[in-house]
């Protein structure tokens, strides 16, 4: 058996569309649009590329954008000023620090400091809270889990009583796609489990997911005898192994691979996601989507 791939560019486009008709069709009866500011420090050539994306998408969308590009020398309590600012301006509805942040500067000083209802990163520690919480209290779930999801849920997988098994344990994607899963609710309601760097018997789990969420950040950590035949399994592994020549641009380009081996696992999986291209093109996305949902809780429509 060969998986279906999911495709992460696919997905994205889906809702890409979505967001851009809604925007349009609060434009026309409120006149307003979605208003995001990413704040950047310094010239982190991967933070760059990922800022560059997300004003591209941003500006395709017909959102209000501001890009706060600032020195890495500027002072954290200026960078506080800074979010406060914005946590004041009634034209934004989402706020993005990009991560990492100078080693002088305090992040989880900064990122509490962002008003929760334009936490569109979904990082601060109300928004955690909202989270645990589950349904109506979600606001802002994070861009990569809440992108997990969408993947899981588009692909028609059933997740309802489903075996989950999460590999890794982070704040950004570990923890939160297994609280996201485990909801009452449409594309949720499953069984999960979090395992991590030291659990006993890595294997024996992974062995057993219906749905089997990779975020470890370890190269070819699952083996495929560890995929249960017909599993899903979402890669969230982009880890850079070596470099290459690009065909389209000539130069330099990191050659990435997930966590899962892809050639393998797909002989096996049910569907399966690619690395790039699968979880990746999500995270924005989902940025987006929060903040057009910001906007919408400030009007009353969401
Ligand atoms: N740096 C890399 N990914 C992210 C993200 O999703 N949000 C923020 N704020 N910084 C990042």
């Amino acid at each position: 058996m060969t998986a279906t791939i999911i495709k992460g560019t696919e997905v994205r486009d889906k809702i890409l569309e979505e967001i851009e008709a809604e925007v349009a069709e609060i434009k026309e009866k409120h006149g307003v649009v979605p208003g995001l500011v990413t704040i950047l420090l310094g010239e982190d050539p991967a933070s760059i590329s990922y800022v560059t994306a997300k004003i591209k998408t941003a500006h395709k969308l017909g959102f209000n954008e501001i890009q706060e590009s600032q020195s890495p020398d500027l002072s954290e309590e200026a960078l506080l000023d800074l979010v406060e600012k914005y946590n004041k301006d009634d034209s934004i509805n989402g706020i993005l620090v990009q991560l990492p942040l100078p080693n002088h500067i305090d992040d989880k000083k900064v990122l509490n400091a962002i008003d929760p209802d334009k936490d569109v990163d979904g990082f601060h520690p109300v928004n955690v809270g909202r989270l645990m919480i589950g349904g109506d209290a979600i606001k802002f779930p994070p861009c990569t889990p809440a992108g997990i999801q969408e993947m899981i849920v588009r692909s028609g997988v059933e997740t309802s009583g489903a075996e989950v098994v999460v590999v890794g344990r982070s704040n950004i994607v570990g923890k939160p796609i297994a609280n996201l899963m485990l909801q009452k609710g449409p594309g949720a309601n499953s069984t999960v489990t979090i395992v991590h760097t030291r659990t006993k018997d890595l294997a024996a789990h992974c062995k057993r997911a219906d749905i089997l969420i990779v975020a470890a950040g370890v190269p070819g950590l699952v083996k495929p005898e560890w995929i249960k035949p017909g599993a899903c399994v979402i890669d969230v592994g982009v880890n850079r192994i070596g470099e290459k020549i690009s065909e389209k641009t000539g130069k330099k380009i990191a050659i990435l691979s997930g966590d899962v081996d892809f050639d393998a696992a797909k002989e096996i999986a049910g569907y399966i996601t690619p690395v790039p291209g699968g979880v990746g093109p999500m995270t924005i996305t989902m940025l987006m989507k929060n903040t057009l949902k910001s906007l919408k809780f400030k009007l009353g429509i969401a």
